[in-house]
């Protein structure tokens, strides 16, 4: 069944000659057979029927040449059948005559008289290469045909078997082994026990390599993904596994980072912040995920191509371009990179979408009742943004849908125009300014690096691209096709026979890597937990969808622009959008759910601040350590552009005593959420001082003093303009607990203060200091603080059973932010 090709590698056109003349059977290696002298003859003739020449010369090819044998692990399936055997049929007709021979085994579930008529109807209808004549294909198809054979892969004693039959047959045929790559196109569910098998009885002995190639998915979050990779680490090495993530072999996506260091220097100016106003990474589907709800009803539009695909192609966009763009390595830790700097996700990030009829679809092929509702998302819309300084304040929408107007998948990068056309709204100096990588399908029917003619001329990003001069004006993104300089492959390729051929020569830069897919899924996973519950809004599909899907960003997050028309699923609990206002304690209360709550709280926060700033005077804000205040400084970074951070002082209420660079510092906590987001001078930031002279709130080193002096001297009348605090379930508030005597404190702004809980050490402005700000804000959120809030409700002042209940400012007002869940218990 074994071709040994290795005959026509050096001098072909000799060798040929060799054979013309009948030779072959004198030679003293393993023709035997009458068959192998045809299949050598057959091979021969193939690879001379070019120019003789070896085409792929300048390729690095795997270390030692020799016997390959290709194994694809469910080998009659969906993928195989489309996209898995052109691939090993193209990779076949390439490396015909080039040192290696081949055989390929189709495994299934099937036995052997099911499977293989179903394997060979496949393999028989495989295209020839477009660079191959119809001639040669002929010749190559049935030398192909013969190195296959279908072998049932179910059980250990399969597996023992085919690596059995392997060694013998090397054994038999005298060959040297290259090596062995098993492609499974499997359910992810059955990856660990096949790489097991393969790893006992299928390893090739010595120096031939074992390369064993994945398919998404990898996991369905962070901890499966991690659970996925250790399993598979114990039979494998990570060398040996090929992750495939088959947009990374699609011809334009493979060109970006080309394309990025082969036009660095015009790019160099503008690929920032300051040049670029968003991108846009897009696969929009016209088809339904009929047919396979079973594997897409688990996963829906962001696992199955949002976590993958298209962050793929964001981290393409992103990195630094790698020095050296084959250097798996230093793309890897580029990547990484990438990952550690995207800001979180949650819920309101993204927008989701379902096709009406997708339900209907689940019950039927899941054989659900009609009171089942799937809440998978067929459509996603989601704006991501990073902290790398290039990038920061960048939208990257990543969208996809399955039933939308069109089929295209693009990446898009619009750049700001801040050219002003006095004249000609319409000349090329005002028109937008884009570059374009054209995935596929869609308008342009191939794929493209397009980049508007206003912007500059790029450089082919290699020689099996040319250019295209389209004359034609019809409109791409809003620009006509002949203001754009387009570059487009020679040759198109599929993204599996090009990714194929990197597994057999051992290429490793356009697979993913274990540790990035792990900080994928660390990244999209708190996005996925959030989105859990959310019902997706339902579309009608196609062109019918018209604006329903379209989404704006607001701050960092992302809202549908239009009200839903057809509401098919049941809402989720209805929120009261209503804000109560109300009395608490003798002062005013303004309680609502939370988020309406801290939207409140952060408008009230910039009135004041607003208010400080039109008296001349900064705003001077004295902000609580904890968790409560977190979703206000959220809701300040992302929505309050407007904020005078310039004229605000930020203070603090209390710290505890820890160096400030640690996790539990309340100063940490400000500068992560808060302070790192926002612009403001830098002597305008007042940590409180509780490390001095390398110790931690010592008395002596008068750190307290040090910060009412400070106080004192920037703060007219040591009266804050605003302090926040919180109250915790024993009453305390700022460091102020039960039991402290600061009675004693008299007059000081600034207290050592001793907590019950750990870290004990806290140092705290005083109620002194805290009533005399113009405003106090006490915000108390969460079902937890429920009984504290009945319980304050009904007690009179016991400043040293309950120390919040001493917060009376003398001259200010005092404002309880409750939400409902805290108010009400529910
Ligand atoms: C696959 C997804 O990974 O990618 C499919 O599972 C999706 O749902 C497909 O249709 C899109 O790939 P392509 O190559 O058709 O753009």
């Amino acid at each position: 069944m074994w071709a040994e090709i290795d005959l026509c590698s050096e001098d072909l056109k000799s060798k040929r000659f060799f054979f013309c003349v009948g030779d072959w059977c004198d030679w003293g290696w393993t023709m035997r057979k009458a068959t192998w002298g045809l299949l050598l003859l057959l091979t021969c003739a193939a690879t001379c029927d070019q120019s003789g020449q070896n085409q792929d010369g300048e390729q690095k090819g795997p270390s030692r040449r020799g016997h390959v044998s290709v194994v694809v692990v469910g080998s009659t399936g969906d993928l195989a059948k489309k996209y898995l055997w052109q691939g090993f049929f193209n990779l076949y007709a390439s490396q015909v005559g080039k040192g290696y021979s081949f055989s390929f085994y189709g495994g299934g579930l099937s036995p052997d008289g099911r499977g293989t008529p179903l394997l060979f109807e496949i393999l028989k209808s495989q295209d020839c290469p477009v660079d191959v004549s119809d001639e040669r294909c002929a010749l190559v198809r049935e030398q192909f045909l013969r190195l296959a054979q279908y072998r049932q892969l179910k059980t250990e004693e399969d597996y023992q078997a085919l690596g059995q039959h392997i060694e013998t047959q090397l054994k038999q045929e005298g060959m040297v082994e290259a090596g062995r790559l098993f492609y499974l196109s499997v359910p992810a569910f059955a990856y660990a026990d096949i790489a097991q098998r393969v790893n006992r009885s299928c390893r090739p002995p010595g120096t031939a390599w074992l390369r064993v190639v994945l398919e998404k998915p990898f996991g369905h979050d962070s901890n499966s993904a991690q659970e996925l990779a250790t399993q598979l680490a114990s039979s494998l090495k990570e060398d040996e596994m090929f992750r495939i993530d088959h947009y990374l072999g699609k011809q334009v996506v493979s060109q970006i980072l080309p394309f990025r260091k082969g036009n660095r220097k015009l790019l160099k100016s503008i690929w920032n912040k300051h040049h670029i106003d968003r991108m846009e990474i897009v696969l929009k589907e016209t088809l339904d995920a009929k047919g396979r709800i079973s594997f897409y009803d688990q996963y829906g539009v962001i696992r199955d191509v949002i976590q993958n695909h298209l962050t793929e192609v964001m981290t393409l966009l992103t990195m630094s371009v790698p020095k050296n763009l084959t250097d798996c390595k230093e793309i890897n830790r580029n990547k990484l990179k990438v990952f550690s700097a995207l800001h979180q996700l949650d819920m309101p990030s993204a927008v989701l979408g379902q096709y009406q009829t997708y339900n209907s679809e689940v019950q039927l092929e899941l054989n659900k009742t009609k009171d089942h509702f799937s809440l998978s998302p067929t459509y996603a819309g989601i704006a991501v943004h990073t902290t790398m300084p290039q990038f920061d304040g960048v939208p990257i929408f990543l969208v996809s849908g399955k039933l939308l107007d069109e089929r295209v998948g693009y990446a898009r990068i619009t750049f700001k125009n801040n050219v002003f056309c006095a004249q000609d709204q319409t000349s090329i100096t005002c028109r937008p300014k884009q570059i374009v990588f054209y995935i596929g399908q869609g308008q342009l029917q191939y794929p493209a690096i397009l980049v508007s003619k206003n912007l500059f001329k790029p450089a082919l990003v290699n020689n099996g691209w040319k250019e295209v001069i389209e004359n034609d004006d019809t409109l791409l993104f809003g620009i006509p096709l002949s203001d754009y300089y387009i570059q487009t492959p020679v040759v198109q390729q599929e993204a599996y026979t090009e990714l194929i051929s990197q597994v057999f020569r051992g290429r490793r830069d356009h697979f993913v890597s274990a540790e990035s897919l792990l900080a994928s899924w660390k990244f999209w996973t708190p996005l996925l937990n959030s989105l859990k519950h959310t019902f997706p809004r339902p579309y009608p599909g196609g062109a019918a969808n018209g604006n329903l899907l379209d989404f704006q960003l607001q701050g960092r997050e992302v809202r549908f622009c239009s009200e839903a028309l057809v509401n098919m699923i049941p809402q989720e609990k209805t929120e009261s959008f209503q804000v109560m206002q109300g009395k608490y304690r003798s002062a005013d209360m303004v309680s609502a759910w939370s988020k309406e709550l801290v939207e409140r709280l952060a408008h009230d926060l910039q009135e004041a601040a607003e208010e400080s700033v039109q008296e001349g005077t900064p705003f001077h804000l004295a902000l609580s350590g904890g968790s409560s205040p977190l979703a206000l400084f959220k809701q300040l970074t992302q929505h309050h552009y407007a904020f005078p951070w310039w004229n605000t002082h930020v203070w603090m209420a209390d710290e505890r005593c820890v160096p400030p660079n640690e996790a539990e510092s309340n100063f940490r906590t400000i500068h992560d959420h808060l302070l790192q987001h926002v612009h403001l001078p830098y002597f305008n930031i007042h940590p409180m001082p509780v490390q001095l002279n390398q110790r931690l709130c010592v008395e002596e080193d008068g750190g307290a003093l040090v910060y009412e002096q400070d106080i004192a001297r920037l703060v007219n009348s040591s009266s804050f303009s605003y302090v926040l605090l919180g109250v915790g379930f024993d009453g305390h508030t700022a460091s102020l607990f039960p039991g402290n005597r600061l009675g004693s404190s008299g007059e000081r702004l600034v207290a050592l203060t001793e907590s019950p809980l750990k870290p004990h050490q806290r140092m705290s402005l005083t109620f002194g200091a805290i009533n005399r700000a113009r405003r106090v804000s006490v915000l108390i959120m969460g079902k937890g603080k429920h009984e504290l809030v009945t319980q304050l409700s009904r007690i009179k002042d016991t400043p040293d059973r309950w120390p919040i209940t001493k917060i009376q400012p003398v001259n200010g007002r005092l404002v309880w932010y409750i939400d409902y869940d805290a108010l009400l218990g529910q």
